[in-house]
């Protein structure tokens, strides 16, 4: 399987920080607002920055990853915040997300192989509802050659996304925007600089 095992990212999530901060994701928070009350799932979480955020304006969260370690934290970050979310420890490659279930699902920097991404992609257009809506980051091809943060090693490449990609994955949304762009993502002790990203935001027509 290509991409980090397992215990990469719970150790990781073991350290005293946060890995990514305490503050969401720039993109989500930029798009939150379209994002319609109700039920929100979070994509490969981690420790929660995201779910906790869209908690605190009143969503509903679910927060899946297959990190323990890092969920547990997640669970205590909210309780610090003073938000509820749920959470699930799960691999992406075999989740339900149920069908036309959710009013928002969120993808932020969501690392898996192309091949669990892809059938995951398929997923997700079935487990939106109508007018719901899909947001995502993540590092593209370019960010390979950049030590900015983001997937490294022989499989790196097949972990990030382009907008050609996502476009193909998500067929059945519609695209309000995609695009591939530099921006400095600066999160924590791991995202540290000028990257190369890809961003969406589409809806599931009604
Ligand atoms: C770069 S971190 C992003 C964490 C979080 N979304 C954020 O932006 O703070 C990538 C996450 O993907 C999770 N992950 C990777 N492969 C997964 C899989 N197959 N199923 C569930 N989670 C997975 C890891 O456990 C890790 O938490």
């Amino acid at each position: 399987m290509p991409g980090p095992p397992p215990d990469f990212w719970d150790a990781r999530y073991a350290e005293p920080d946060l890995a990514y901060g305490d503050a969401p994701n720039d993109f989500l928070a930029s798009v939150a607002v379209r994002i319609p009350r109700g039920r929100v799932l979070c994509l490969a979480e981690g420790q929660g920055r995201n779910a906790v955020f869209l908690a605190a304006r009143g969503l509903e969260v679910v927060a899946v990853d297959r990190s323990e370690v890092g969920l547990e934290r997640a669970r205590a970050f909210a309780a610090e915040r003073g938000v509820e979310i749920e959470t699930e420890v799960a691999d992406l490659e075999n989740y339900d997300l149920g069908v036309e279930a959710w009013d928002g699902i969120v993808s932020i920097f969501a690392h898996t192989s192309a091949d669990v991404r892809r059938d995951l992609h398929r997923r997700v257009v079935a487990a939106l509802r109508p007018g719901g809506v899909f947001v995502l980051e993540a590092y593209t091809p370019d960010q390979t050659e950049r030590d900015t943060g983001g997937p490294s090693g022989p499989d790196a490449v097949d972990i990030t996304m382009t907008a050609d990609s996502l476009r193909d994955e998500l067929a059945g949304l519609e695209v309000e925007h995609l695009e591939e762009v530099e921006r400095a993502v600066l999160e924590g002790a791991y995202h540290r600089g000028d990257a190369a990203v890809v961003q969406m935001l589409a809806f599931k027509p009604s």
